[in-house]
């Protein structure tokens, strides 16, 4: 993989947006801590300074060396960045006295200038510090200004340095976008070659070449993320590759079948486990949301155990991990961090102590999608909303009993095809059904019922850390409502659960 970009993080909460903005212009860039950048820089061609929460005048802010970057790569400073560039370097940084948060625009733009090509003055910005550079470092020319902010962006004389008081990286920045292009593609000659298509073609050999004649074992859950990952491993080496795919007994309506289909006809090679029994039994009784989730998770490595050692020779083990979940292990809140719990080896399964291979690690949740396409993947399977591990299980509060999954499967499946047959599940980010654990007085014909209460929930979310309920239309409501209670026996009333997260969460447990 070329490394074109280099990202210093300094703990701003927009470091990865500074990347997904990058990456958008098909441009490859890596985040590194401040405190523990590569070795090697001789393969980036620019680099970027993030934000940070701290004050450069505070005795413990991040002190980063730049002495093998400044002047000999390009360099954008943004925020905290260009500050501790005009601090250390002659220029004023002091508080602020008037409150620099939120939308501005630029009321003066230095012309001629490479960086702020196409910008125009009254550009919106989005501001977010609290100091302010009074004074510029010594060879500082001043490149743009907002009426409260004075050195909004200047860059050093006689050097491809760059700097930025406001954040190209968020939306409101309305010109962000073009400031990072003009940076890095006028300025820094980075070339725009990460693309779909090139990621499959370099992923492929760098496996091929890692990989050489090695067996491989993967756990397929019939999610984006590992299903891409083994497309991508199968073009790699082929029938090296062994995958398995678990029936836990709480996927979706005759998921299992089909989407063990799906991988067959992908020419994978996959071996289904039906071991539903084995976790059923493991949970009869248990009402505890959180150890639901612990005996799914034991159950899970018991049965890939199992069937790993039905493989001879294996040496990896794959995985879908994302880019998300790499950053989040290296981020600069400190090394302890990095330490993942299976990298404790003493008494793991053996599968757990293969080598890991992870060929999505650089990938944002998108990048994923759009390489699944590249591969040829079924649109709809990579459109599929996401599906918690431990599955209907945490759908079903209290205790689970088979019957009581195979009444949420029902309700669940009229849901969500209603969603496809109405046009309405790509405009929705999750959905499912909640069986709750109360029965509720209904009437049927001339019969007095006492059944069961479903609750349906679809929202819309973009990383599922914050979500809002769906105003779904009340005729489609209406319609699935009668259908549910018409169709599925044991269910007489069906709620919309129209909280949003926070303070409520996607699923009930
Ligand atoms: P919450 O309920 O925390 O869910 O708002 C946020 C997202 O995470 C999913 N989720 C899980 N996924 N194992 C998983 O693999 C879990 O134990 C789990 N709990 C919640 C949830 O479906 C939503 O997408």
């Amino acid at each position: 993989m070329q490394h074109n970009v280099l990202i210093l993080d300094f703990g701003s909460q927009y470091t990865q947006l500074i990347a997904r903005r990058v990456r958008e212009l098909n441009i490859f860039c890596e985040i590194f801590p401040y405190n523990n950048p590569p070795q090697d820089l001789s393969s980036y061609k620019a680099v970027i300074l993030s934000g940070s929460p701290f004050s450069v005048r505070a005795e413990d802010a991040p002190h980063p060396d730049l002495s093998g970057i400044r002047g000999k790569l390009p360099m954008l400073a943004v925020c905290y960045g260009a500050q501790y560039l005009a601090h250390f370097n002659g220029g004023e940084v002091a508080p602020s006295n008037i409150r620099e948060y939120g939308r501005a625009n630029l009321s003066y733009i230095k012309e001629e200038e490479l960086f702020l090509q196409g910008v125009q003055t009254g550009s919106q910005v989005w501001m977010s510090h609290s100091d302010t550079i009074k004074q510029l470092p010594e060879n500082g020319v001043r490149l743009a200004s907002t009426n409260d902010v004075e050195n909004a962006a200047y860059r050093l004389d006689g050097e491809d340095t760059y700097a930025i008081q406001f954040h190209p990286e968020v939306y409101h920045s309305t010109d962000g976008k073009l400031i990072l292009e003009n940076f890095l593609v006028k300025i820094a000659e980075v070339p725009q070659n990460f693309t779909a298509a090139n990621f499959v073609d370099d992923i492929v050999a760098e496996l091929k070449e890692k990989l050489k004649d090695d067996k491989v074992v993967l756990g397929l859950s019939g999610g984006v993320d590992s299903t891409v990952a083994a497309v991508l491993l199968n073009k790699a080496i082929g029938k090296n590759l062994y995958c398995i795919f678990v029936n836990n007994g709480l996927l979706r309506k005759n998921e299992f079948e089909s989407v063990l289909h799906q991988y067959k006809d992908m020419g994978l090679n996959v071996k289904g486990v039906d071991a539903s029994d084995r976790f059923l039994t493991a949970l009869a009784g248990v009402d505890d949301p959180e150890k639901k989730r612990k005996a799914i998770g034991r159950v899970f490595i018991e049965v890939f155990d199992d069937e790993a050692h039905k493989l001879t020779d294996v040496k990896w083990l794959a995985q879908g991990t994302i880019y998300p979940d790499v950053i989040e292990s290296i981020s600069v809140k400190g090394p302890s961090a990095t330490i993942k719990s299976h990298h404790n080896v003493g008494g793991l399964p053996d599968f757990m102590k293969l080598q890991v291979v992870e060929p999505l690690r650089m990938l944002f949740k998108d990048e994923v999608r759009r390489v699944g396409a590249t591969l040829g993947i079924d649109p709809e399977l990579l459109g599929r909303h996401p599906f918690p591990g431990p599955g209907l299980a945490i759908r079903i509060l209290g205790d689970i009993t088979p019957e009581k999954v195979s009444i949420l499967q029902e309700v669940d499946a009229i849901f969500i095809e209603g969603l496809k047959a109405n046009g309405l599940y790509d405009k929705v980010w999750q959905a499912g059904a909640i069986l709750l654990p109360v029965n509720s007085v209904g009437v049927m014909g001339d019969e007095r019922t006492y059944e069961k209460v479903v609750a349906l929930r679809a929202v819309e979310s973009t990383d599922g850390m914050t979500a809002d309920w769906v105003h779904l239309p009340y005729e489609f409501l209406m319609k699935v409502s009668n259908q549910i209670i018409n169709k599925v026996k044991g269910v007489n009333r069906v709620v919309y659960d129209i909280s949003s997260k926070p303070p409520a969460t996607i699923e009930w447990e």
